[in-house]
């Protein structure tokens, strides 16, 4: 026996706080009968519908990704412009966790499964993003400090959680390692942007411990179980 909203956002409908929310509001049926009490109980034979559509039992799926540069992490474009789930070859739905920019490379994660997808997400989860960006110029001693005390981006102070200067490139450019937690839109560039830096390059290198050294740009495989429980544990963690 599991709880409702955790079945319902296992099943790829949505989030595990729109389930609750579609409960609360009378959108939940088990069995035929309406069900508006959080964390009810239900067993694999109980029937759940929810906005008057069954509910299909679906495996989790959970795959990384390499993506490559000019793809757009949606599930799909109304520009009709490629899709990281195009890359995949499978049947089930699936959608992307976060968002990495049309220019943006490297680990992209995907599922079904929405808990897992708001676990990843969640900032008080504390999952490391590891990104390393090409920036324009050679970023000042002081500029690191103040990517970690915090920045203001629209409007909202985010702060890194690590910064590295990695390189220094003849050319006066320069390679930086940033790890945040969040994941807000173009957060990584907002930040170098609110301190006068532009990316020219940016690569997500790590998600927790999943990299895509494996990988070649557009390769994708299947998480193990190992590792997504693994994952499950370090989002629990803090949470
Ligand atoms: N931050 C950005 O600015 N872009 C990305 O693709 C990811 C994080």
């Amino acid at each position: 026996m599991e709880r409702l909203q955790k079945i319902i956002a296992n099943c790829g409908v949505c989030s595990r706080r729109k389930a609750e929310n579609l409960i609360i509001e009378g959108k939940v049926k088990v069995n035929g009968v309406v069900v508006k009490e959080l964390g009810t109980k239900v067993g694999e034979k109980d029937k759940i519908e929810v906005l008057g559509k069954v509910l299909e039992k679906q495996q989790p799926i959970y795959i990384l990704l390499n993506k490559p540069r000019g793809v757009v992490t949606t599930v799909s474009d109304d520009k009709n412009r490629k899709t990281v789930v195009d890359l995949i070859d499978i049947e089930e739905r699936i959608y992307p966790i976060g968002r990495l920019d049309y220019d943006t490379t490297g680990v992209l994660l995907l599922t079904n499964d929405g808990e897992f997808s708001n676990l990843m997400m969640h900032p008080r989860n504390e999952i490391d993003k590891v990104y390393v960006a090409k920036l324009n110029k050679k970023i000042e001693a002081n500029d690191i400090k103040n990517l970690k005390s915090g920045v203001m981006i629209d409007n909202v102070k985010v702060k890194a959680d690590r910064v590295k200067l990695r390189k220094v490139n003849s050319d006066g450019t320069c390679i930086v390692e940033l790890t945040i937690h969040e994941g807000k839109n173009h957060q990584v560039k907002k930040m170098f942007l609110s301190l006068g830096y532009l990316v020219d390059k940016l690569k997500r290198e790590r998600v927790a411990f999943l990299t895509v050294d494996n990988l070649k740009s557009g390769e994708y495989r299947n998480l193990t179980l190992k590792e997504v429980h693994q994952l499950y544990a370090l989002a629990n963690k803090n949470n």
